[in-house]
């Protein structure tokens, strides 16, 4: 069975002000009525499939997880807590380390907790291709088409189809979010993919290209899961070990390192939703384009996402706007410049 690796370690701040950090967007309804995380939870909840999770989080966040899996009926193999975020290297490394205390050849899936999918068989096939390559020694992505310039992303270069699996692809190269200029080249020239963040191998192999590439942040890693004690349902991470993981992306320190990395292209109708103006993008539209939710209430308004958690809220003669309303906070913003809110975020943070 493969092991799902859940990451929720993300502070969403383009949501705000849904998003908080004590409550980030992986934890919100955003679209559906259960959260990003339990989404995620219930795309792997098939358990001939695959193993219990292990869930790698931020240890504030460590009831909220608790809570939300109890919501869905899903019982983690494990929920472990890092004392302070150190980006996604070491995550990936500290879940890797735990499947294989769990099972030395076991194949892990590292899941992003906070995308949407809606093409579920598609990605049940998708992660039976994957699963094949990695069976093979291969580092699997799974690889979207790119549908803009989007700076956000990894872009895969498609290489040649692998001899024992033509549907699955070698990787020549892998640019983690690339300037703008670079990603206008690579979707004029083609056979580029976006990187959907997702990604199914061996877990040693993953440990052996940490050795390689990334030992600092594996040896900070091992030393944190030993030195590290259970609490309640959770184990805590040594803070001090753990601290000793310099903060990088698995996308820096591995993907744009490894020759082992094949892409399994997919059709899984996929989105990262990483502002209003996405979400906006995949949402059910009414008649003049809208996509609300809540008490809200539109008149003469087209394009805009509308949305409020409690009071009442009205939009009329606007258009292309977002307006998100939660009771203790209101955004009024262009829908083009939703990619933004961080602005307002870091002026909240130097106002203390
Ligand atoms: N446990 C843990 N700890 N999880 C983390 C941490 C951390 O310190 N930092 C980020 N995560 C989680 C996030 O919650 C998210 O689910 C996932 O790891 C990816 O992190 P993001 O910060 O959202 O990465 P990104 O969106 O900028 O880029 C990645 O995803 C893109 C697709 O959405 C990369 O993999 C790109 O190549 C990819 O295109
Ligand atoms: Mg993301």
């Amino acid at each position: 069975r493969i092991i799902p690796i859940l990451l929720s370690g993300g502070a969403g701040v383009r949501l705000w002000p849904m998003s908080r950090e004590l409550y980030p967007k992986q934890f919100l309804t955003l679209c559906s009525d259960k959260s990003l995380l339990q989404e995620t939870a219930l795309r792997v909840a098939d358990r001939e499939r695959f193993a219990a999770p292990i869930v790698v989080c931020n240890h504030e966040h460590r009831f909220i997880i608790a809570e939300q899996m109890r919501q869905i009926a899903v019982q983690p193999d494990a929920v472990i807590l890092e004392p302070h975020a150190r980006n996604t290297a070491a995550a990936c490394a500290v879940g890797a380390l735990r499947a294989l205390a769990v099972s030395p050849d076991a194949l892990i899936l590292v899941l992003p907790a906070d995308h949407i999918i809606r093409n579920l068989p598609a990605f049940a096939q998708a992660v039976g291709r994957a699963a094949e390559a990695a069976s093979a020694g291969y580092l699997a992505t799974f690889g979207i088409a790119p549908t803009g310039p989007e700076t956000g992303y990894g872009y895969i270069r498609r290489g040649s189809p692998l001899r024992s699996q033509p549907d699955v692809h070698h990787v020549v190269s892998f640019t983690e979010k690339p300037e703008r200029a670079v990603a206008e080249r690579y979707l004029a020239e083609g056979s580029y993919s976006w990187n959907s963040g997702m990604l199914l191998l061996p877990a040693s192999t993953l440990i052996d290209e940490l050795a390689r590439y990334a030992p600092t942040v594996l040896d900070a890693a091992r030393a944190s899961l030993e030195r590290g004690r259970t609490d309640l349902d959770f184990f805590r991470l040594d803070a001090d070990a753990f601290a000793q993981a310099p903060s990088i992306s698995i996308d820096h320190a591995v993907m744009e390192q490894t020759d082992k990395a094949v892409e399994v292209p997919c059709d899984i109708d996929w989105a990262d939703v990483g502002n209003w103006a996405s979400l906006w993008q995949v949402g059910t539209k009414d008649g003049n384009g809208n996509v609300t939710r809540g008490d809200v209430i539109t008149s003469d308004a087209s394009d805009c996402y509308i949305r409020s958690e409690g009071p009442l809220t009205a939009v009329l003669g606007l258009d292309n706007v977002v307006v998100v309303n939660t009771g203790d906070a209101v955004l009024v913003a262009a829908r083009d410049r939703a990619q933004n809110i961080k602005e307002v975020v870091d002026h909240l943070h130097r106002a203390g």
